[in-house]
């Protein structure tokens, strides 16, 4: 099979759900967020990432989130949000949030394109990530009026995607098998 670095680094990026504590370097962040603005995007960048690593604002959007989940008709997402041991931010130090300006459409698919890039860099440096939709929950709640205020989100900007990063206090290193018979080829 046909491989190189960037193809190494897309098989072998996998979600990460345990960090250590120490923050990431400015500069690694940087190139995060550089390859999140060099995404494909159908809006003209009309995105906005928040970048959150105060640690009484991670708390407040786990619980803002978890509160929300308390009452969802989804019933797995309504036992997380009743499991007091459950963290939807897996002690990572580093939460982007990616929020796209609501009049152009469909702007989850830059805000996604965003994400997407994002994670892949990050796993190019070294850098643990993983998506997460939870973090979402917190701006469905009646204190997202002030959490948007607190975080300084544009008016006008709906968060989307959110992903985290952080170092790795887990190695994966089993490639996970990916259903291979999900292609039609019409040649
Ligand atoms: C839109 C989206 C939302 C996700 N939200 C969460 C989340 O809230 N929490 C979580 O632990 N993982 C979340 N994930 C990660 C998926 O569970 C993960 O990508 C999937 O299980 C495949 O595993 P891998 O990323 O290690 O390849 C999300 C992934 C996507 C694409």
């Amino acid at each position: 099979m046909l491989t190189n670095e960037t193809l190494k680094v897309i098989k072998e990026r996998r979600s990460i759900r345990s960090y250590k504590k120490e923050q990431i370097k400015d500069g690694e962040l940087q190139a995060v967020l550089e390859a999140g603005l060099y995404a494909p995007n159908a809006g003209g960048q009309a995105w906005h990432f928040t970048v959150i690593q105060r640690k009484e604002i991670l708390e407040k959007i786990n619980y803002l989130a978890k509160e929300n989940l308390k009452s969802h008709v989804v019933e797995d997402l309504k036992v997380l949000g009743n499991d007091e041991n459950y963290n939807g931010l897996y002690g990572a130090p580093t939460l982007i949030i990616v929020s796209g300006k609501k009049e152009f459409v469909p702007l989850e698919f830059d805000c996604a394109a965003a994400t997407q890039n994002m994670l892949l860099a990050a796993e190019s440096i070294g850098l643990g990530s993983c998506w997460v939709y939870f973090p979402i929950f917190a701006f469905d709640s009646p204190q997202a009026a002030d959490l948007r205020k607190e975080l300084k989100m544009p008016d006008g900007y709906s968060p989307y995607c959110s992903l985290i990063l952080g170092y790795k206090d887990i190695s994966i290193s089993d490639m996970i098998e990916r259903k291979m018979n999900l292609v039609t080829f019409i040649k």
